[in-house]
């Protein structure tokens, strides 16, 4: 049914179209009954529905109705598989019809900045190719039932600390690489419902005040068509919000804010137009759900299986010398209170009321080799001597120790963030007293962030379960007796320590945080270092092998608009039905500005037979070899060679091959007295003008000493008097007597006439 929206905004009231523009309740949007504008509900996931009926709050602290907890973000996006990630949005979407929910508040796509930040368990990864992937496959599921999303946190809401006041300071380049494109796929590739902007301050404005932010890059370079709430209590300025682009305010004030905008209505200061189209943009996505009511069941022991599926194809083996899978024959013992008590989600406004936990103890029940000792419990920090003993005891008896470890929930959460990365000691300390008297020791770690490994090189199997969600146990226990076979990698580098991390020297800071680390996040600064991690970026083992052949790249020489198409023959070559990623990424070697080694630029998983071979395609376009020139105010990838490069890891290249681009963009250039031969001589459209101080320079070099030593060697070789050529502005010309002054300054008025007809 096709609505006459604003036939149906002339017949609403001022103070009706203010009172659309913000929640009725901490849950509801407001309707207006006598013009059929019904109130709709929206609700946190996005790993499962949090629908409060009762008592609302945001932090998570009051019971949602039951219902299925899938696997958080953290783990999800390690399965690294858009159809997966759709069928996890489409129960999503289904779950949310069956229970009246018009928008699912999620997905959540912050970078991980630092292992720190106390909600990166609701975040995807470091990586935004991925982050942005991940997010459109979950979205595209979810609104196929015409149910909304709310991406959410726009933008740059990477730590909790001062969240609701702190600036993320960040420069342009980095927010437009790093920050910003998992929104823009998102947009681009999914077209979410909502936004949800975050509480934080950007470069010192308010997300939720922000024009730039909300109308330009959102809406008219991307193209979204939804509207944007504010997350919860992120208003500061009601009406300058409402001016920059923020439609909805969540939950509410009370009134207050509504009255604001209609007094700014009354006064002139805000154009009733602006309102009359937020409340459009509102209504558009309320009557998309509402004229699109399914019928759906809550169907809670699906879901759970489906849960469980997404856990295990998600799950990461890191380690594995020879030790899993495990055999139903030989005595195991299983330490660690998580066995029993697994910790699989996070803490906040994410917090699902699971209908059902599953651990692995009770997945391997009818196993009777298995032992079980408790060793440390759950949610402590405590050494308790007696069931330390009582676990030294047990791992003595088996042949092989499985050691279930991880954070407790007061570990991380939404709200604050951690402030180490290391372990509860006691668990650290039952481990290293394990390893001492067993050589056959497996850790199994439920946790929403990396942690320190002290005693990983003593380990020979390290399974790295995250938070699985509510069949967390089912899904490890399948893993670990080899029913399924592991497939996930990691969707984030693991650094040896948190010293290692790249905004070590910033993140946490209150009210400016400076993002000084820039564009190098993640394996872009572990990488550009060479530093030794723990685990890459990508990587993750499988019970089986794989072998990479036959690189195909179909064109070598390209140009801006071109697409490249790449395939790779991918084979098992172990005896174990599996399935691999294949992971793609670009080199740019133009040397034309400072870039990460490599970046991720696609990604594939395939399932294969012992035996079978595959053929993987991907395609690159502009974007795959761009990076965000801010004088240029666009994505810019300039002439050279760009190297492709097929990988099962970010630091495991199997294969790799090269195209050479040619760029038709040209870059805005304004040349003044101090612009640099370098720069001049580098742009064809300038160099003719400088190549005759060049050789005059060159001369004067040479000749200002007699250019050889003693020893015979010369004094200023070719490379150095180069190097400051290169380096010197143009005013030296003057007073090296090459030139008059105002002989010079004309020249540089011809150079910037020319210049600016090239770029017009
Ligand atoms: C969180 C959001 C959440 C909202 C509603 C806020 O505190 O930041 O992610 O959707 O509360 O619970």
């Amino acid at each position: 049914m096709k609505r006459d929206l604003k036939e149906l905004i002339s017949q609403m009231t001022l103070e009706e179209k203010a009172g659309m523009c913000s929640g009725l309740d901490f849950w509801h949007l407001k309707g207006v009954e006598r013009l059929g504008i019904p109130s709709v509900m929206v609700s946190d996931g996005p790993h499962g529905l949090r629908k409060q009926d009762e008592e609302a709050d945001h932090l998570g602290i009051n019971d949602s109705i039951k219902a299925v907890c899938f696997p958080p973000a953290v783990l999800s996006a390690c399965s690294f598989d858009r159809r997966l990630i759709h069928e996890f949005g489409d129960a999503i979407g289904k779950e949310a019809q069956a229970n009246d929910l018009s928008v699912v508040l999620g997905p959540a796509v912050n970078i991980k900045r630092s292992p720190l930040c106390g909600r990166n368990f609701e975040y995807y990864s470091e990586d935004p190719y991925l982050a942005g992937e991940t997010a459109a496959a979950f979205i595209n599921g979810v609104q196929k039932h015409h149910v909304g999303t709310s991406i959410k946190h726009f933008a740059a809401n990477n730590q909790e600390f001062n969240r609701m006041s702190s600036s993320s300071d960040a420069d342009e380049r980095t927010l437009r690489e790093i920050y910003f494109p998992a929104f823009e796929t998102a947009v681009k590739k999914s077209q979410p419902y909502t936004f949800m902007c975050s509480y934080n301050r950007i470069n010192g404005t308010f997300a939720s005040e922000n024009p730039w932010l909300l109308t330009e890059v959102l809406r008219k370079e991307w193209g979204f068509r939804g509207y944007v709430m504010s997350d919860w209590g992120a208003v500061n300025d009601r009406v300058a919000g409402l001016k920059a682009g923020l439609e909805l305010e969540m939950p509410s004030s009370n009134g207050i804010y509504d009255k604001e905008i209609v007094a700014a209505v009354e006064d002139g200061s805000l154009d009733e137009a602006v309102l009359d189209q937020a409340v459009e943009r509102i209504l558009n996505i309320i009557f998309e759900y509402t004229d699109h009511r399914e019928e759906q069941e809550f169907t809670l022991e699906a879901d759970h299986a489906l849960a469980k599926k997404i856990a295990a194809e998600s799950m990461v083996l890191l380690k594995n010398d020879s030790i899993l899978p495990l055999k139903e024959t030989e005595k195991i013992a299983f330490i660690g209170e998580y066995a029993q008590k697994p910790r699989f989600q996070g803490g906040g406004s994410s917090h699902i009321n699971s209908f059902r936990v599953s651990n692995a103890l009770d997945a391997v029940s009818g196993n009777p080799n298995v032992t079980y000792a408790k060793g440390f419990p759950a949610n402590d920090d405590i050494y308790d001597a007696a069931l330390a003993k009582e676990a030294l005891e047990t791992a003595k008896t088996a042949d092989k120790v499985v050691i279930f470890a991880g954070l407790p929930d007061s570990f991380e959460s939404e709200g604050y963030d951690r402030t180490h990365m290391r372990l509860p000691e006691c668990q650290n300390r039952l481990i290293n007293e394990i390893l001492a008297i067993h050589s056959e020791v497996i850790v199994v770690l439920h946790n929403g962030s990396p942690v320190e490994m002290p005693w990983l090189s003593g380990v020979k199997g390290l399974l790295e379960a995250y938070l699985g969600g509510q069949a967390v146990g089912e899904a490890v226990a399948d893993i670990l007796f080899g029913k399924s076979c592991p497939c996930g990698k990691l969707a984030e580098s693991m650094p040896y320590k948190l010293s290692d991390t790249p905004s070590y020297l910033s993140f946490g800071d209150g009210e400016n945080v400076k993002y000084q680390e820039g564009i190098f996040v993640g394996y872009r600064y572990y990488d550009a270092k060479e530093m030794p991690v723990a685990f890459p970026f990508g990587y993750g083992l499988s019970y089986t092998t794989f072998a990479y052949k036959n690189l195909q790249i179909d064109k070598s020489e390209i140009r801006e608009n071109d697409t490249v198409r790449v395939s790779v023959d991918v084979t098992n070559t172990g005896g174990t039905e599996g399935k691999e990623i294949i992971q793609l990424y670009v080199s740019d070697h133009t040397k034309a500005v400072r870039r990460p080694i490599r970046e991720l630029k696609g990604y594939e998983k395939i399932s294969l037979k012992p035996g079978e071979t595959k053929t993987v395609h991907f395609t690159l376009d502009h974007r795959s070899f761009a990076w965000y020139n801010t004088s240029l105010k666009d994505w810019y990838a300039a002439s050279g060679d760009y190297e492709i490069l097929i990988g099962a890891s970010s630091r495991d290249m199997r294969l790799s091959g090269r195209v050479h681009l040619t760029a038709q963009k040209l870059l805005p250039i304004k040349v003044h007295m101090n612009t640099t031969f370098g720069e001049l001589l580098a742009d064809e459209r300038t160099s003719g003008y400088v190549d005759h101080f060049k050789t005059q320079l060159e001369e004067m070099f040479k000749l200002s000493s007699d250019n050889i030593k003693e020893d015979g060697d010369v004094a200023i070789s070719d490379a150095m008097n180069m190097a400051m050529i290169t380096c010197m502005p143009l005013r030296n010309v003057v007073s090296y007597g090459m030139c008059g002054k105002r002989e010079l300054l004309a020249m540089i008025e011809k150079m910037n006439s020319r210049l600016s007809k090239s770029v017009e």
